[in-house]
């Protein structure tokens, strides 16, 4: 039988970003052996905080253009207390982004079993999102420039930039998602009251595109009444399309109603396949536990299920999805979702799972 092969490029990155990733491959391995439908070749990039440190760098010179050549990224998280945020992201995380291309960031929001929501009127079924954020200009493109500085008279702006390319191809994105779930229905979050124009092109385009789906029922929020709205009547919910910013600040909120944020993934998608898309946990290097073994690993396993089926091994990101769900609903949790298991044995006992499943 033909074994399909897949190239995945690893960067673990800072503090807990290191120990989840390591898990992680842990659990692909217990796939690929146990599937054996396909292999999976593995290089770990060890770029962090500390070879900046050291060379001024993140990213070596040719690194990208190494990148390019593996089918997907799996990413942990970067942050250093010895280095300002804005140089880690921007040295690391976003030149990825930008240059591969990966202008959707997806993030799945559910309650899983064994979970309990902070929203203590609901029902796990009644949180079940999509979050689709734009991942490659907006808020984030990263024009702007400070003059006068340490003066009085300092200057600063930041610039937000809005393409209608940009718009289109993410709400388009967005629409197809909305449309292949059971509900078929899109949200639309802008603040195109006070900011007129970049966001009030959102609206037009939403509408525009809207037309092509007849069979996707549509709304329109303020991204401040939103947040209400999240945390009031969250079954009202299903997908949801926000710009750069917003959709950066809403899928933390959205993480935390949904149990912790150690559980969320999320996916940089290429949707062209041009480059590499990257599956990473929605959560950061969390200093203050690095190293002590206790991260939530189960955002960076869901992660790893978002990647399998980019890669088309449907059934092994299926099998990792439900093995994740039988592990936290049997009590295997960490003290941030209200256990006390640390990682090793959260993922010993999904590589059992595993086990069981095939
Ligand atoms: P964070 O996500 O690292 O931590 C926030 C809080 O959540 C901490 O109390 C942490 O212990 C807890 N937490 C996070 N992930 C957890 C997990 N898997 N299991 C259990 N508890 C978990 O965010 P914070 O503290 O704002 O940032 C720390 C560093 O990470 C900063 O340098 C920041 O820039 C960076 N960061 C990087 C991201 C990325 O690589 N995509 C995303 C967010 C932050
Ligand atoms: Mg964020």
């Amino acid at each position: 039988a033909d074994v399909r092969e897949h190239w995945i490029a690893s960067i673990p990155g800072d503090g807990i970003g290191i120990e989840v990733i390591e898990q992680a491959h842990r659990v692909l391995k217990q796939l690929e052996k146990l599937s054996k439908t396909f292999k999976l070749h593995i290089d770990t990039f060890n770029w962090s905080s500390n070879d900046y440190l050291k060379t001024g760098e993140y990213i070596p010179a040719d690194g990208l253009k190494t990148l390019k050549k593996y089918d997907a990224i799996l990413f942990g998280a970067v942050g250093s207390p010895d280095v300002p945020d804005h140089i880690s992201l921007w040295g690391l995380i976003l030149p990825i982004r930008k240059m591969f291309n990966q202008y959707v960031n997806l993030r799945p929001i559910r309650v899983l079993p064994g979970l309990s929501s902070p929203l203590k009127h609901i029902d796990a079924q009644d949180l079940d999102w999509v979050i689709v954020r734009e991942n490659s200009e907006g808020e984030y493109a990263g024009q702007g420039g400070t003059t006068h500085d340490d003066t009085p008279y300092t200057i600063a702006n930041e610039v937000a930039v809005f393409t209608r390319q940009g718009i289109e191809r993410t709400i388009r994105f967005a629409f197809d998602t909305a449309s292949s779930r059971p509900r078929k229905h899109l949200t639309l979050v802008t603040k195109s009251n006070a900011q007129r124009h970049g966001l009030v092109l959102w609206d037009k385009i939403f509408y525009e595109v809207a037309a092509e789906y007849p069979d996707v029922k549509t709304d329109k929020m303020l991204v401040d009444a939103m947040t209400v709205r999240m945390v009031l009547k969250p079954s009202t919910l299903d997908t949801i399309v926000a710009t750069n910013l917003h959709g950066d600040i809403l899928s933390d909120l959205a993480a935390a109603l949904s149990g912790s944020i150690g559980v969320a993934p999320s996916s940089n998608l290429n949707p062209t396949r041009e480059f590499p898309s990257m599956f990473e946990p929605i959560h950061g290097s969390a200093p203050d536990i690095a190293g002590l073994g206790v991260a939530n690993p189960v955002g960076t396993f869901w992660s790893v299920a978002e990647m399998l089926k980019w890669l088309g091994e449907q059934e092994a990101g299926e099998k990792l999805m439900k093995g994740i769900e039988k592990v936290t609903e049997s009590g295997f949790k960490t003290k941030d979702i209200g256990g006390n298991a640390d990682m090793v044995t959260v993922t010993e006992a999904l590589l059992r799972e595993l086990e069981n499943s095939y």
